[in-house]
């Protein structure tokens, strides 16, 4: 490690303090990591009272029952949970109410639903209360603030349309986020390694949308690395919310170093560190969850006792990290050109990986 780096982090670590997992809405969106997977196979699971709902998603809902119906009792069960579409029925309605939506709409209509912890699940997941963010590309802030009253198994709106990546591309493209309309959208996925299941959250206007699937193909490519090693010394080049890296740690990796362009996945990856068990020490001036972007691409965001965080265009990160280790990551966007992304760390690594 380059002297004025040590120095930095030297520096850091005398100047920081402990990292704490309150959401930027306030409230405790944001749980450690082993509560969120007890039960978790249970989480979307109806009791033996819950209702099945059984709506024709391509139907106009309003032929199927009388709108006027639907409100929080629609298909409610005394156990707290909803099948998946009473709830979208609840929020087409409003939206078909504000004006948003013909009155001939159908369920697939209405918005994305990202359930939150998103966990694979194998039949349609009955939903507890605040357990989804709904994404729709046509929404306005009445109609968003009526969902996240009315609707008890939504916690936030996004406005923004799902074929459109959130965060930005590669450094010479502009940045694009969803708009936050009401409520919060901190949500969780639950990502299955060989080393045992991490929990990734993120705020998700700011940060691109993965669905979780039973075994991650990224992950497994990862593992046939990881094999080949013994502890590595491994660099996440475009660590996003941080899946990868942590996942390394969890492996037994010597360090990690997290890099990524876009400020909110740097802080969003620290904060995951935090999640999953590995203590973060942030600069005492940081204010943790909340800012766009970071000006200091040669300092660490934050950092813990074996690594790093840095928020810099993975082509200056040779010259800022002067430092060799055994395996570096990329993972771009698709349809990215990493050919330049591999040369800017051809020479500081023993082995490159494009994931
Ligand atoms: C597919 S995502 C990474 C996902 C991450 N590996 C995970 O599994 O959670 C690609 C990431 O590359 C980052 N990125 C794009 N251009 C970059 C650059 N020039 N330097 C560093 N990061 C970059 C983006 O901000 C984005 O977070
Ligand atoms: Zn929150
Ligand atoms: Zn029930």
């Amino acid at each position: 490690m380059a002297l004025e780096i040590k120095k930095i982090c030297i520096n850091l670590t005398n100047n920081s303090k402990a990292m704490n997992l309150r959401c930027r809405c306030g409230d405790d969106c944001v749980k450690p990591a082993e509560k969120v997977l007890k039960n978790i196979n249970r989480f979307y699971t109806p009791c033996q009272s819950c209702r099945d709902v059984k709506l024709n998603k391509f139907a106009p809902l309003r032929s199927q029952v009388n709108l006027e119906d639907i409100d929080a009792d629609f298909g409610s069960c005394k156990c707290g949970k909803r099948h998946l579409d009473a709830v979208m029925a609840h929020v087409l309605k409003i939206m078909i109410e504000t004006g948003l939506k013909t009155p001939e709409a159908t369920l697939r209509d209405a918005c994305v639903p990202l359930v939150t912890p998103g966990y694979p699940t194998r039949s349609v997941p009955y939903l507890p209360e605040n357990s989804m963010v709904a994404l729709a590309d046509r929404m306005d802030k009445n109609c968003a603030k009526r969902i996240v009253e009315d609707v008890p198994e939504i916690k936030g709106v996004l406005n923004g349309n799902m074929r459109k990546t959130v965060g930005i591309l590669d450094s010479n493209s502009d940045s694009h986020v969803y708009k936050l309309l009401a409520g919060c959208d901190m949500r969780c996925d639950v990502v299955q390694t060989p080393y045992g299941a991490i929990c990734i959250y993120k705020h998700q206007g700011e940060i691109h949308i993965e669905f979780p699937k039973p075994v991650s193909p990224k992950v497994t490519a990862l593992k046939r690395v990881l094999d080949e090693y013994n502890s590595p010394r491994v660099l996440d080049c475009t660590c996003g919310p941080g899946t990868l890296g942590i996942t390394c740690l969890k492996a037994g990796a010597e360090s990690v170093v997290f890099n990524d362009l876009w400020y909110p996945a740097a802080r969003t990856a620290t904060l995951n560190l935090e999640v999953n068990g590995f203590p973060v020490k942030i600069p005492k001036n940081l204010k943790e969850l909340e800012g766009t972007s970071w000006s200091s691409p040669e300092t660490p965001v934050a950092l813990g006792d074996n690594f790093e965080v840095y928020s810099a265009d993975l082509r200056e990160l040779k010259s800022i990290l002067d430092e060799q280790f055994d395996i570096c990551i990329i993972d771009a966007f698709p349809g990215v050109e990493t050919a330049d992304l591999e040369d800017a760390v051809r020479d500081i690594c023993r082995e490159i990986v494009v994931i």
